[in-house]
This record gives C-alpha cells, sequence and structure tokens, in this order.
C-alpha cells in the first residue's frame, strides 16, 4: 500500500499530538476498551509521558496526510526515581508509537520509528525502550525493526541498541 503521509520533526506545539499518541497507544486492544481521553491522559502514571512537553530530552516524529494528524513517534528520558513503565536506565528515552484508525498497516508507523531512530542516533543516544503488552501485535514490528526482548522474565520490557 502506498505511504502517502509526510513526516516532519515533533514541536513544543505538539502536546495534543502527544496525549492523542498516547491514548492510541494505550488503547490499541479493541477487546478491551479503556475510560475516555481525559481520564486516561490526566492519571499520574500517564500524565508523567507528556508533562511538561518538550523538555530536554525529548524527541518526536509525526505523519501528517494532507496536513492532518495521522500518527507519531516520541520518547522521553526518565528517572532512576520517576520510571516510566518501559524504564530500562537514565541514559535510555522510553518510546510510545501511534498512528490513527485507518491508517494503520500502511508503513507509517515503521517509518515514524525509523525516522525516530535517526534522531536518536544524531543525539548519540545510545539505546531507545518500549513497553509492550502481551499480545499486541506491534511487537512484531519493533522485532522487525531491531528491539530485542530484554529477559525472559520481563516480557513487555523491548530494546533497541543503537551504538
Ligand atoms: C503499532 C502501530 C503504531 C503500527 O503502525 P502501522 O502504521 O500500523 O505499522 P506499519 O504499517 O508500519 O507496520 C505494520 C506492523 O504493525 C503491526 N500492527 C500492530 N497493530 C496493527 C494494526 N492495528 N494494524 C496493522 N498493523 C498493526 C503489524 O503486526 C505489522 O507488523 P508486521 O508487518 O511485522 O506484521 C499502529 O498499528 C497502532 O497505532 N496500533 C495501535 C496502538 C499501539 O499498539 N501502539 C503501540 C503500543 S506499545
Amino acid at each position: 500500500m502506498t505511504d502517502e503521509a509526510t513526516y516532519r520533526p515533533a514541536t513544543p506545539d505538539d502536546l495534543p499530538l502527544v496525549t492523542e499518541t498516547l491514548y492510541l497507544a494505550l488503547s490499541w486492544d479493541p477487546e478491551d476498551p479503556i475510560p475516555p481521553f481525559e481520564v486516561v491522559v490526566s492519571h499520574p502514571e500517564i500524565a508523567k509521558y507528556h508533562d511538561g512537553w518538550m523538555r530536554p530530552g525529548d524527541a518526536g516524529v509525526v505523519a501528517e496526510i494532507d496536513g492532518a494528524f495521522a500518527g507519531m513517534a516520541y520518547f522521553r528520558l526518565f528517572t532512576d526515581d520517576d520510571q516510566g513503565q518501559g524504564f530500562y536506565d537514565a541514559d535510555t528515552p522510553e518510546l510510545a508509537v501511534g498512528v490513527r484508525h485507518g491508517f494503520r498497516g500502511s508503513g507509517i508507523g515503521t517509518r515514524l520509528m525509523q525516522e525516530l531512530g535517526r534522531q536518536a542516533r544524531n543525539r548519540g543516544v545510545p539505546r531507545i525502550s518500549l513497553s509492550v503488552s502481551k499480545g499486541n501485535p506491534a511487537a512484531n514490528l519493533y522485532a522487525r525493526l531491531g528491539y530485542r526482548w530484554v529477559s525472559d522474565e520481563d516480557d513487555e520490557l523491548m530494546v533497541l541498541d543503537l551504538t
């Protein structure tokens, strides 16, 4: 299928796209609906993924089709004291990705993650981590892009080594 999207680096004005991306990522399972958008994104465990966007260490890529938001991949650094779900270490930003319904399966997610990987390499980021639920087919995409499971015990944490 043709990928007609254009891709641009995220900016400080993209907070609404960051929160939409988070919601897309969290609501990945149609069999397991989640609470409404406002409830989810204001929850402290979720707000930590967008509060103060863009702070140092934040980076993202936005996909647009005819000027409309189609999807985004972004990452954020966490600390030992304030960890995300997919925390690896304080040098490793955690990635989130979401593509709007109707645009999935046409290569946009792949391209978003590749572009974000390029940004990370340019910044000297050593690796990127992410958390993916068991059963989410997105794990196939991550594995295809070189992400590896960190351990057999914690099979929701994947890492892409960049060095
Ligand atoms: C995961 C996601 C970002 C991938 O974006 P995309 O544009 O659909 O991805 P691509 O077309 O580049 O690649 C398709 C791959 O994504 C996987 N995928 C996951 N959910 C999918 C969906 N709903 N539709 C199509 N592909 C999906 C497929 O397994 C496929 O991998 P494969 O080619 O190795 O089989 C997107 O499908 C999405 O937003 N899903 C719901 C939110 C989500 O799961 N986010 C990640 C949370 S960890």
